[in-house]
């Protein structure tokens, strides 16, 4: 790692990971200085240089999400942007849609539009003292006629892990599109988008698969395809006789020029993940990191630590909050006096914020653990916080 850079605690993997493997900075690098063609524009050498590379990036997507065929793997700019395209393209005028409290603003923000402009409307399922969803107020939320359910996989806030199995399969009996929001899970939780039988699922590619900001990927099953319509339209390298989106995928979703730079640097992340032992592995890793957080934080006088206890029943996110102090000024003083990167607010999810009673008081200071930390810094972590609340 740069000297430069060494001394630097990175606790803010929950808004993008950092640092990332050497192997992404080095493709990123190779392809920007050497290659640089546009995706599915061209026959030249370069060109087809980068359509593999793209190609490989989307079978390795497909496989990390146990997705049936990398067609059905659509790149996208972020996790927003992979959430847009999947609702702009399921709803209809006056479709009513089922969500949760804990969702992030990139559901909440399209929903709210949607709502405006045709008039759906939104069914917003609590969650228990956990910050985990409510199955049976769920089941009653799905009474009526549904479009959709959207769930976040695991709460950006909390970290509380949802129950998408058991949700996908009450969508499935009752006919209503799963979308699932999986951008705090997607390289942090084994994910399998068949066995969970979920229609859609959408994630960042700069969390945590490593990848650089400006990915983004949604999974879109097959068999729903002609349920979503597309979002953007454009030239796609295809069927180029047509002024019509083509209908097959992965082209339906993805108009206009590919973040080739970030793909290429997102299979690289992907193939460094396979090499490490794939997700399961990074999950292990997390785990003794966030054990330890959760333990050396909630020892701290006036600690208020969020989300469920059982490390199991959680991600990498920690939020907590210290009687006295603002976590807006905890975050600046663990950065300008610690080098410690956190970060603190309400981390775009009002609702998460008001079911835990912290929306009117700051919100909260949040901790992410990723593939790169340590438990030095976990242990640098809490000994700072301590040293600050006992000053
Ligand atoms: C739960 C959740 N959903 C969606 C997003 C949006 O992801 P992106 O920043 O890639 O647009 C975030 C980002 O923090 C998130 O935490």
């Amino acid at each position: 790692m740069d000297a430069a850079l060494a001394g630097r605690i990175y606790l803010d993997n929950a808004a993008t990971s950092w640092p990332k493997p050497a192997a992404v900075y080095e493709a990123v690098d190779r392809y920007q200085r050497n290659c640089g063609a546009a995706h599915g524009r061209g026959a030249t050498r370069q060109a087809g240089e980068v359509r593999r590379l793209i190609d490989r990036c989307r079978e390795r997507a497909a496989r990390l999400l146990g997705a049936p065929s990398a067609d059905s793997i659509v790149f996208g700019f972020n996790g927003t942007d992979a959430l847009n395209m999947a609702l702009h393209g399921v709803l209809r005028p006056g479709d009513h849609v089922v969500t949760t409290v804990l969702e992030h603003n990139s559901v909440l923000r399209p929903l709210a539009e949607l709502r405006e402009r045709m008039g759906i409307a939104v069914t917003h399922v609590p969650v228990d003292a956990s910050g985990v969803l409510d199955l049976d107020a769920l089941r009653r939320a799905l009474e009526g006629p549904t479009a959709l359910v959207v769930v976040t996989h695991a709460s950006n806030v909390t970290g509380a892990i949802q129950p998408i199995g058991e949700i996908a399969a009450l969508a499935r009996e009752r006919g209503v599109v799963c979308l699932v929001d999986a951008a705090q899970s997607a390289g942090h939780l084994p994910i399998d988008v068949q066995q969970l039988g979920v229609d859609l699922l959408a994630c960042s590619g700069h969390k945590g698969l490593l990848g650089p900001l400006g990915t983004g990927l949604l999974y879109v099953r097959p068999e729903i395809a002609d349920r979503v319509r597309s979002f953007r339209q454009g030239g796609t390298g295809s069927r180029s006789e047509s002024d019509r989106q083509p209908d097959a995928l992965p082209d339906k979703f993805e108009s206009g020029n590919h973040n080739a730079p970030g793909l290429v640097g997102l299979e690289a992340a992907l193939a460094w993940i396979e090499d490490q032992g794939g997700v399961p592995r990074l999950r292990a890793h997390e785990q003794q990191l966030t054990t330890a957080l959760l333990t050396g934080l909630s020892e701290l006088a006036g600690a208020r630590v969020y989300g469920p206890p059982e490390p199991a029943q959680r991600t990498g996110v920690v939020s907590l909050t210290i009687d006295g102090f603002d976590p807006q000024e905890l975050a600046a003083i663990l950065d300008e006096n610690f080098g410690i990167e956190t970060r603190a607010g309400l981390h775009c999810a009002p609702g998460a914020h008001a079911a835990l009673g912290t929306l009117e008081t700051g919100g909260t200071l949040r901790m992410s653990v990723g593939a790169f930390t340590t438990a030095e810094h976990v242990a640098a972590a809490v000994s700072a916080v301590r040293e600050i609340v006992s000053a």
